[in-house]
């Protein structure tokens, strides 16, 4: 069984990106860039000294600017590609989309509902392109149970779980991740990959109620119920694990007549159990990357990431905005986040 996820990429439209926020998401989307056909990373925004070095090392030729005013003035660009800290999304979206940039930005899409509706607001004003990266819609094990879903081969699915677990990252510039006012931490940062891969699945649920632990006074894990008529749906997810625990995800989703199960620490990492018939790996297309880059051929930690940003920029090249991770659909993920937040905090479920 093969399901689908090529990306044709072929128009040779040349594009220019200016890359703001040259941290972890940053350097993930420059190799991604790097391995696409007729992209020019010509503009780098980051403030801190570590990323000259690392724009060096990705052997870059884009210039490093210290802000994305200087480098929209100073640079032609046609999208804009936001990897800042959360808190810094909604200014930037709305800075280059008034400028008239096609524009990216890293998930979560805001911190708030109204710095969300701000952001979408601007790019609806001017046109352009923007997609959010809810990366794990065009996760290729994520796409393979869509596809399985949609082909009604399983039956209906009885119940859902999901997990992102994680050790606590270290990495983030000023430790921006575990502030509350910055990232709303594990709740809003890990978790809604899970979240938006669910209302993506299944719609909105009727109500969500969460449980959770908090370290100083910010979520590090959260465990969620959605509720939905027919199926049971539940995930969580956290970054309180020792560390050299490591990263997974996983997921587990249970059809009438099937299983369907993945799990990052396993290899293959995508399994099916057809009834009366052994649990068996089940084949999924990888992306194909066509580029003789510095990237070609390595697409093991590319994955989703590639598969959005190829469809972001075919879209540009074709004239279709993008349907799937778009600004409302990433403003209903933040909303059922923040319902899920209210809940563990409030000690009730939440009626969205
Ligand atoms: N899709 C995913 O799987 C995924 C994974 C990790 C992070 N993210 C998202 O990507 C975004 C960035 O996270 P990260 O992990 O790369 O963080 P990071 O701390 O590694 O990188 C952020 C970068 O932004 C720079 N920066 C901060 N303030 C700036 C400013 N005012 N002007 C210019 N540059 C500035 C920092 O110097 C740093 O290099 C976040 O929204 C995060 O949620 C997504």
């Amino acid at each position: 069984m093969v399901f689908l996820s090529y990306y044709d990429h072929s128009d040779d439209m040349k594009l220019r990106v200016a890359i703001v926020g040259f941290g972890f998401m940053g350097q993930m989307h420059a190799k991604v860039y790097q391995a696409l056909e007729n992209i020019e990373i010509v503009g780098v925004v980051d403030t801190f000294p570590a990323t000259v070095k690392a724009v060096a090392e990705y052997g870059l030729s884009a210039t490093l600017f210290p802000t994305l005013e200087a480098v929209l003035d100073q640079t032609a660009v046609d999208i804009v590609d936001i990897c800042l800290p959360t808190d810094l999304h909604a200014d930037a979206i709305v800075t280059a989309a008034r400028a008239g940039k096609h524009v990216f930005c890293e998930k979560p899409l805001a911190l708030t509902i109204a710095d969300a509706e701000r952001a979408l607001a601007a790019v609806e004003a001017a046109g352009v392109h923007f997609q959010v990266g809810q990366c794990i819609r065009f996760w290729p094990e994520y796409q393979a149970l869509e596809t399985f879903l949609k082909s009604g081969q399983g039956g209906c699915l009885t119940s859902l779980w999901m997990q992102r677990r994680a050790s606590k990252p270290a990495y983030s510039q000023e430790n921006w991740l575990h502030a509350n006012h910055r990232s709303k931490g594990a709740a809003l940062d890990l978790h809604i990959h899970d979240t938006d891969f669910i209302l993506h699945l299944l719609g909105k649920p009727q109500s969500v109620h969460s449980i959770g632990h908090k370290v100083d006074g910010v979520y590090t894990h959260l465990f969620t119920h959605y509720y939905y008529d027919q199926i049971a749906v539940t995930a969580q997810g956290g970054w309180d694990y020792p560390a050299q625990w490591g990263f997974q995800m996983a997921f587990q989703a249970v059809f009438e007549h099937a299983v369907v199960e993945m799990d990052s620490l396993i290899s293959p990492s995508l399994h099916i159990t057809l009834q009366d018939q052994k649990r068996v790996a089940m084949l999924f297309n990888k992306p194909v990357i066509k580029s003789d880059g510095p990237n070609s051929g390595n697409i093991s930690d590319l994955g989703g990431y590639y598969n959005e940003l190829a469809t972001f920029v075919r879209g540009i090249r074709t004239g279709s905005k993008p349907t799937i991770a778009t600004g409302p659909q990433a403003l209903e993920s933040l909303r059922t986040v923040l319902a899920e937040i209210q809940s563990a905090d409030e000690k009730r479920s939440i009626t969205l």
